[in-house]
């Protein structure tokens, strides 16, 4: 296709007049209270958006216009990031690239785009954001098919961890080196949708739509549903084929599961999270009520349709490669290790206030790219893009983040169809804060 081709269709994908007028919304932030810990601990000073953690769920259907009015009540700057959804570049979030911060106490932004795709995205901080989403702030988007599959109940998971003391405080040692130059600030204390959870009730012959979100800064879930066999519907929001395999969330990655609730009246089933070798624990469990089963067998699983995404030409591609490299076992000249700076993008760090250096990509719009992600580091990295979906080649699904394990490889391929600067990075927050970042440039 020639490039004027490729520009129409981007434009039809964007275009606003394609879409209904927005629905608004509006979020505000500011410091609260909240029983993380439950019944007898003390309640938790947070962050949060409209007054509670994890912020209000937003939920649209596909091809609708987002309008959220968002008030800055906290005494430091913001943004709001999008992630995972393919919107114009200045409404992305990213600070001093896309926006200047919403100014503390009263400063306010508005972010206004149409959704082109369905499925489980979120929302967060793009500016301090170590200590901005451990404190608390972040929040599912939720963009429904215009046909969507039935279930019986649609629910999100927002999984996030937090550090406590044993008074439930908050350790406020936001981006520490110590963190920042290993796996990242992984808490102590697991929370569901903003809470210790014991149980989730369910009822026999559900099936139910659970989508998963990790919002935690660094830590990883692969949650095992004893008794039962989730399949994957969607990864990132991106349709996957009903996949039967253990779901492994990097931080900022979603899944969708469809949960069948096989079990029998009555009974309780544990998930537990063992991805941390010798620091298995149980997130929750599931909880039948004595109700009989709703349906006595369960339909074959629809697919969801697909999302309406260009699909890279990967004969024509222009191939990179983008290697991913310091940390501790890793080798970085010690004077960037005293200005906190411990990874590297291609070599070279780049902090968050500096990254309106030179892009590590100049894409052709309309281009067709393949890169390779090389981890040449001892520790794993989720390695997100924004404003595009791109397929993961080595494990054939779209996403929008690739989780590298140590000393591994990935390679993606997308077509750079959405013009800006857009942010690459590791969504563990602190490696991202301490040179793990760099900028693609579509134009
Ligand atoms: Cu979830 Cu650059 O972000
Ligand atoms: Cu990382």
């Amino acid at each position: 296709m020639n490039r004027r081709g490729f520009l129409s269709l981007g434009a039809l994908a964007l275009a606003p007049h394609a879409f209904s007028a927005p629905r608004i919304q509006r979020l505000k932030i500011a410091a609260t209270r909240q029983p993380l810990v439950g019944a007898g601990n003390p309640d938790t000073a947070v962050w949060a958006y409209n007054g509670a953690v994890p912020g209000p769920e937003l939920r649209f259907k596909q091809g609708e216009r987002l309008r959220v009015e968002v008030e800055n009540a906290l005494g430091a700057g913001t943004t709001v990031h999008w992630h995972g959804v393919r919107l114009p570049n200045a409404m992305d979030g990213v600070p001093n690239l896309t926006q200047a911060p919403i100014a503390p106490n009263g400063g306010k932004f508005v972010y206004e785009f149409d959704l082109p795709d369905a499925g489980t995205f979120w929302y967060h901080p793009h500016l301090g954001s170590p200590e901005q989403v451990a404190r608390g702030l972040y929040g599912a988007l939720i963009v429904e098919e215009r046909n969507p599959p039935a279930m019986d109940r649609d629910v999100a998971w927002v999984l996030s961890d937090w550090r406590l003391d044993r008074e439930a405080r908050l350790v406020e040692s936001f981006g520490n080196p110590m963190d920042a130059s290993h796996a990242g600030r992984i808490g102590n204390t697991v929370t569901v949708n903003g809470a210790i959870r014991d149980t989730f009730a369910v009822r026999a012959g559900e099936r139910i739509r659970l989508r998963l979100i990790n919002a935690s800064n660094a830590r990883i879930y692969a949650p095992i549903f004893e008794g039962h066999s989730p399949r994957i519907l969607a990864l990132d929001g991106q349709p996957v084929a009903n996949l039967n395999q253990r779901v492994v969330l990097g931080p900022g990655m979603r899944a969708d599961l469809a949960l069948d609730c096989t079990g029998a009246p009555g009974s309780r089933h544990r998930v537990i999270d063992d991805f941390y070798a010798q620091r298995a624990y149980e997130v929750l469990k599931l909880e039948y009520s004595a109700d009989k089963p709703i349906r006595a067998a369960f339909e074959p699983l629809p697919q969801l349709a697909p999302n309406p995404l260009a699909a890279p030409d990967l004969a024509k591609a222009e191939r990179h490669r983008i290697a991913f490299g310091g940390g501790m076992m890793g080798a970085l000249p010690s004077q960037r290790e005293h200005q906190g700076l411990f990874w590297t993008v291609n070599g070279r760090p780049i902090s968050e206030h500096e990254h309106q250096g030179e892009p590590i990509l100049s894409l052709r719009r309309g281009q067709s790219y393949r890169v390779e992600l090389v981890n040449d580091t001892a520790w794993h990295h989720p390695i997100h893009l924004h404003g595009h979906v791109f397929r993961v080649l080595t494990a054939d699904h779209w996403a929008d983040a690739v989780l590298l394990d140590p000393r591994s490889r990935a390679e993606i391929a997308f077509v750079a169809d959405n013009p800006g600067d857009w942010m690459l990075h590791c969504h563990v927050l602190e490696h991202q804060a301490s040179g793990m970042m760099a900028v693609v440039r579509v134009s």
